[in-house]
């Protein structure tokens, strides 16, 4: 029997293997990658690794074993049919009698297409019949505190967002929430909407980011297709382009901002206030 996480190279697959270890033996996790050679140092203080890719179910036959509990990371090759791969992993764990599979979803309340292939997930999980545990995560600081350097050479915010709020939260958090859910007792087919405890705006983001660097930022507010054309500008495809414009228009409808309280309840603490997720990236 194992805590199981797959997508453990990734960012969020990190922080939760390492919060992980803080709280059971190390031979009772198993990292499940594509690349071992990326996570060599859980190797070292004895996590067990299974190598294994979404796109080739074979790789995951008896990689689960009966009594396990399974972090299914959602994948991050959007457009690249993300149901079908973790379609893939719920049909080895329903094979196995796995315990319990928790799935990194998104927030009920997001419509925009980024939320699809979650919800197509979730829909394959409940159909399996598996104990599941849905961890629908709203969004990630670091996806504004990672990504600083147009920012900074533009000293503008720029987004599509209006006067929208995000309930955003750092990886970490997320990442002890899935602890909680994957070392604790009764989370079968439960559903938890996550977000961080405070919503801010974009002005509110752009005052903070001036206050943390001492230049001017301001708050570039554009229409969607602008800034489609800004992101394919610097570089995007333009279906990642689009998808990522209608996520700002989710947000200008108020669809990011999650106040159940569940990530604080299931960390047992407050929430990463952004402003500490800006001073770590501008400190670097
Ligand atoms: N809530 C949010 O704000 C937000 C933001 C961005 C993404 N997400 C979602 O949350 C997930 C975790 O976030 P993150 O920051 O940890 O992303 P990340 O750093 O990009 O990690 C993605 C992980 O998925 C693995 N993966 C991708 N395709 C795979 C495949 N075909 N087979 C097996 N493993 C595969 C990657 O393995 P490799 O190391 O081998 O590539 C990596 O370990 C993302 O994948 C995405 O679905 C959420």
């Amino acid at each position: 029997m194992s805590i199981v996480v797959t997508g453990a190279t990734g960012h969020l697959g990190r922080h939760v293997v390492e919060q992980l270890l803080e709280k059971v033996p190390a031979d009772q996790v198993t990292a499940v990658v594509r690349s071992p050679e990326k996570v060599a140092d859980f190797a070292e203080r004895g996590v067990k690794i299974a190598v294994a890719d979404y796109n080739a179910p074979e790789t995951f036959d008896g990689l689960f074993a009966a009594g396990d509990k399974v972090l299914l990371i959602s994948g991050s090759e959007v457009g690249n049919d993300r149901v079908g791969q973790h379609q893939v992993v719920i049909d080895a764990a329903k094979a196995a009698d796995v315990a319990l599979l928790a799935y990194t979803s998104a927030p009920g309340s997001l419509t925009a297409a980024l939320a699809d292939d979650h919800r197509g997930t979730e829909k394959a999980l409940l159909a399996s019949g598996l104990p599941y545990a849905l961890l629908r995560n709203g969004w990630y600081h670091e996806n504004y505190t990672e990504n600083l350097a147009p920012v900074l050479e533009y000293n503008a915010v720029t987004n599509a967002a209006g006067a929208g709020r995000v309930s955003s939260a750092s990886r970490a958090d997320y990442a002890a929430a899935a602890v909680a859910v994957l070392t604790g007792e009764g989370h079968e087919n439960k559903t938890y909407e996550l977000g961080g405890d405070v919503a801010w705006s974009f002005d509110e983001y752009a005052a903070e980011l001036s206050r943390y660097t001492g230049k001017e930022i301001a708050n570039n507010v554009v229409p969607t297709e602008a800034l489609v054309g800004i992101l394919t500008g610097a570089g995007l495809p333009e279906p990642l382009a689009v998808i990522l414009a209608g996520v700002d228009a989710s947000i200008e409808k108020g669809e990011l901002v999650v106040d159940s309280g569940d990530l604080s309840r299931l960390a047992g603490r407050p929430t990463t206030p952004l402003a500490d997720a800006i001073a770590a990236a501008v400190k670097g």
